[in-house]
């Protein structure tokens, strides 16, 4: 097979690395790819027209295309391949609106009584205002649309959710994702996130992860796309794995079933674990980054056939997937300043040295070739992942790996799995 993978950050360079493992598998290609990615496809820079990317797909007999970020997946990427008969892997964009609009998902949620915080939607700046004065509650208040991972602010006081709205819908630092904002309430508890592979109707659960949203240690900073991760996730105990399938995954599944936006592809479901049970924070339709990072190193299955079932409605076929024991972390090294500006350009060493430690793989992100060099090219710059036999080990490793790698003003966490090793 030919295939196809569009995107260029670290969720990305693991997909191609997984699918590279594919006996299935004669040649991948990445639109555009990174300096990581490059070493194991060939890089294709055809840019965000959809149509000219579909022709060129066509061309060569691509026989599937992965979509990795969310952005094509919303703007419809896998339509405009699906009308060519194109396989597209991803859901369409209807179906999308399930992380595109908060909106969208959180009325889908009221719809099928899936257990989420209560929220109120505004277009208009002076009600939201007038409701924050009421209503006096800790809140979160989030751009309705695509921000990145970035478009959600804590209004922890009056003052705070009233910035907050200001520069959403006011300042449109989201552009027209702030054309309304969701307001909801604030959840306590711990964080953890589900993926499940989804064909329209059956569904395959992966094992469970955890990212590190915050920038800095200890939780603290900016939120960012996410800092590190780890699978698996101690705090989703078995338990509230069924739960999740059956009050959370099912009901989403069937209810865009019922509207006519059947969804294939990747769900990816962020939950607070409260006092009163799981609660969705909310929901992407594509793997987790860098939650990919951990959990496809931990898939033994090939994952290409799971990939097509998906797009074909036989996932109830794959029942029998198979994973990895071991455990895998992932700490992102980012260039200083991130999630703030930052400068690019910076020479990474030690790339080779961190790939030999054991279990050690270095995922690219913000990464490009320069001449010799692999240079920072981005915020988040550099995945390093360790698979080992227990949670604390693959932390560990990680770290060894990212001791090994330099560029000017790195910056990591050094706390990645902290309440996970807390639990064991
Ligand atoms: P979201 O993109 O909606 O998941 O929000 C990003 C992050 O903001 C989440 O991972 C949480 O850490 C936090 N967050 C969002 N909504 C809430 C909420 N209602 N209560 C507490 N934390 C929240
Ligand atoms: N790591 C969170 C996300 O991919 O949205």
């Amino acid at each position: 097979m030919k295939i196809l993978v569009i995107g260029q950050g670290g969720r990305e360079h693991t997909l191609v690395w997984k699918i590279a493992q594919s006996p299935l598998v004669e040649k991948i290609y990445c639109a555009p790819g990174n300096a990581g990615i490059a070493q194991i496809a060939e890089p294709i820079s055809i840019g965000d027209d959809f149509a000219e990317l579909a022709d060129w797909a066509e061309s060569i007999n691509i026989d599937l295309t992965v979509v990795g970020p969310e952005n094509p997946l919303a703007a419809g990427i896998v339509d405009v391949f699906g009308e060519r008969g194109l396989k597209a892997f991803g859901p369409n964009k209807q179906a999308a609106r399930l992380e595109g609009s908060k909106d969208f998902a959180k009325q889908l949620m009221v719809k099928n009584n899936i257990p989420t915080a209560s929220y109120h939607t505004f277009v208009d700046a002076d009600e939201a205002i007038g409701y924050i004065k009421t209503n006096k509650t800790s809140v979160f208040v989030k751009a309705d649309g695509l921000a990145a991972g970035k478009g959600v602010i804590p209004g922890r006081t009056i003052d705070e959710a009233i910035q907050a709205v200001k520069t959403i819908l006011v300042d449109k630092a989201f552009g027209d994702a702030g054309n309304s904002v969701v307001i909801e309430e604030e959840l306590i508890g711990e964080e953890a996130s589900f993926t499940v592979l989804v064909d329209g109707a059956h569904c395959l659960p992966f094992v469970s992860s955890q990212d590190h949203k915050m920038s800095h240690d200890g939780d603290t900073g900016k939120n960012t796309g996410g800092m590190g991760a780890y699978s698996p996730a101690p705090v989703m105990m078995s338990e509230l794995h069924d739960y999740v399938m059956e009050r959370v995954v099912y009901p989403t599944v069937n209810g865009m079933a019922n509207i006519g936006c059947s969804f294939k592809g990747v769900l990816y479901v962020g939950l607070m674990i409260t006092d009163a049970g799981p609660k969705v924070l909310e929901f992407n339709c594509r793997f987790g980054d860098p939650e990919a990072q951990v959990l496809l190193p931990r898939l033994k299955s090939d994952l290409v056939p799971l990939l097509m079932a998906c797009i074909d409605g036989t996932l109830d076929q794959h029942a029998d997937v198979d994973w990895h024991t071991e455990s895998a972390a992932c700490v992102v090294m980012a260039s200083g300043g991130y999630p703030n500006p930052y400068q690019t350009g910076k020479i990474i060493t030690g790339l080779t040295d961190a790939e030999s430690i054991d279990g050690v793989t270095v995922f690219h992100a913000g990464t490009k070739q320069d001449g010799e060099n692999v240079v920072t090219a981005g915020g988040r710059v550099l995945g390093v992942t360790a698979l080992a036999d227990d949670l604390k080990s693959a932390i560990e490793q990680a770290y060894h790996g990212v001791s090994a790698i330099h560029f000017d003003d790195a910056h990591w966490r050094t706390d990645i799995g902290y309440r996970a090793l807390s639990r064991i």
